[in-house]
């Protein structure tokens, strides 16, 4: 057994019940242990893998401006280190492009006064990739990707208040396949934009009404009628432009982290920004597929009840992704103020909100930032935080930035503070327009 020596000069105090907090140090380091004075490792999957976790998925919550952004941030770069990309699905408020550019990575901006468009049926992160697979490969693919752009379509109706039936969903199957060229020994794809769904459905040739078992073209018309103007509304409405056209910009699907500013869709609306979200959501279940093996990848979901307004399908999405995290090699990280948050969307029906509320016990880790006592007692009931735990929310996590409280799954939650470094701090200051804003402000004064 090894002796060390020294003064108590040195030492200054030695406690020897305090025992480390049975976290490993691996993955990212987050910060310490207040508890202990320990630091404190971050990394879901390896959890999983030591028995601490059934699933690598993440659950933040805290009131705005308690540095839940900010520890996942922590968490990304710490992680970057060990080879892991993030992709940031769908940056509402545009926090994370600065992180970006520190990075040497452009962000792509959608929205007012930007160039940039994104093709709803866009081949993603398959695009650059297609021309290198196999045929026997991009025939898989294929299948795959026709699967995911009817999901994505039907989404997009329901968003617009119409549950597409099965006859619609087979059809728009149809469709596709036709207009992306699957009929001919094809070794190119034809980019698909929804007018070009749209039209075929407003105008169908003998040969599909006939091929999908209508009497005639005008039963067609009038079966398919509100799935045809769902999409119209996609291609008039305040969307117009915006998702409609063919892809315009390159994602570096390959870049350590990976974003989308939607900042700028803001003005469109909400279901401007619930549509990208959703595309987005389907191109980052593509690059799974397309990953090589043994690859994490971290997907983030800032502000995570804006895609959830979609209703029932987007809420079933996040669910079958938290599903599969572990299949997958994902770390699914859901950042939001309150247990509740999922459930505030406008029109959701009993259904989403079952599902929702499933959605909590999918994630083995939650990471409780400060709350105030109304929605702490809520989140007390949800998790089934003890006493002392969720006055550790309302009490000590208010007092600093930063500080939080992580529970993973029963063991009792470990009293963390993240700590930031200052190129951190400055690359990711959320409240940096509060600040810029104030300074104009002033000289404005001055000069008055
Ligand atoms: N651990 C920390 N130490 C110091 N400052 C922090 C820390 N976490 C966050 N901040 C600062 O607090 C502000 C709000 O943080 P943010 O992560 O955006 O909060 P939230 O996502 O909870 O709304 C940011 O300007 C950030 O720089
Ligand atoms: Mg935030």
């Amino acid at each position: 057994m090894a002796v060390y020596q020294a003064a108590t000069s040195e030492i200054g105090g030695l406690f020897p019940l305090l025992a480390a907090n049975g976290i490993p140090a691996v993955g990212a380091r987050i910060g310490y242990d207040s508890l202990s004075g320990g630091a404190f490792y971050a990394h879901p999957i390896e959890w999983v893998l030591r028995g601490l976790a059934t699933n690598p998925n993440v659950v933040v919550f805290g009131e705005p401006g308690r540095g839940k952004s900010s520890t996942v941030v922590a968490f990304l770069l710490r992680m970057m280190l060990f080879g892991i990309r993030t992709l940031i699905s769908g940056d509402v408020k545009g926090e994370y492009s600065p992180l970006l550019r520190a990075l040497g990575i452009t962000p792509i901006a959608l929205g007012r006064g930007s160039w940039a468009r994104l093709n709803a049926l866009d081949l993603g992160p398959l695009r650059s990739r297609w021309a290198a697979c196999s045929v026997e490969r991009q025939v898989e693919e294929l299948e795959g990707v026709l699967g995911r752009w009817v999901k994505l379509l039907v989404a997009l109706a329901e968003a617009q208040g119409y549950r597409p039936t099965v006859t619609d969903e087979a059809t728009l199957s149809a469709v596709l396949r036709r207009l992306v060229g699957a009929h001919d020994g094809y070794t190119e794809l034809t980019p698909v934009t929804i007018p070009d769904v749209q039209r075929q459905l407003a105008d169908p040739d003998p040969q599909l009404w006939e091929g999908m078992r209508f009497a005639d073209r005008r039963q067609f018309l009038d079966v398919l009628r509100p799935i045809t103007d769902a999409l119209g509304n996609l291609i008039s409405g305040p969307l117009s432009g915006l998702f409609d056209v063919q892809t315009n910009f390159e994602l570096d699907w390959d870049a350590p982290v990976q974003s989308m500013d939607l900042s700028l869709l803001r003005s469109r609306g909400d279901q401007a920004v619930a549509v990208a979200l959703t595309c987005l959501g389907s191109w980052s279940s593509m690059v799974t597929d397309l990953q090589d093996d043994g690859e994490i990848r971290i997907v983030v979901r800032d502000e995570v009840w804006r895609q959830m307004r979609l209703g029932l399908r987007a809420v079933q999405a996040v669910d079958s992704d938290l599903r599969l995290s572990r299949a997958e090699k994902k770390i699914q990280i859901l950042v939001m103020h309150k247990p509740s948050d999922p459930l505030s969307v406008g029109a959701v029906g009993s259904q989403e909100v079952a599902i929702a509320k499933d959605l909590l016990a999918l994630c083995s880790t939650r990471i409780l930032f400060g709350q105030s006592t109304r929605v702490a007692d809520e989140l007390a009931e949800d998790l089934a935080l003890s006493e002392r735990e969720q006055d550790v929310t309302t009490g000590w996590a208010m007092e600093r930035i930063g500080r939080a409280l992580w529970k993973i799954e029963g063991r009792p939650g470990y009293k963390v503070q993240t700590v930031l470094s200052r190129t951190e701090k400055e690359i990711f200051d959320t409240n940096a327009q509060l600040r810029s804003v104030s300074r104009e402000r002033r000289t404005d004064w001055r000069a008055r």
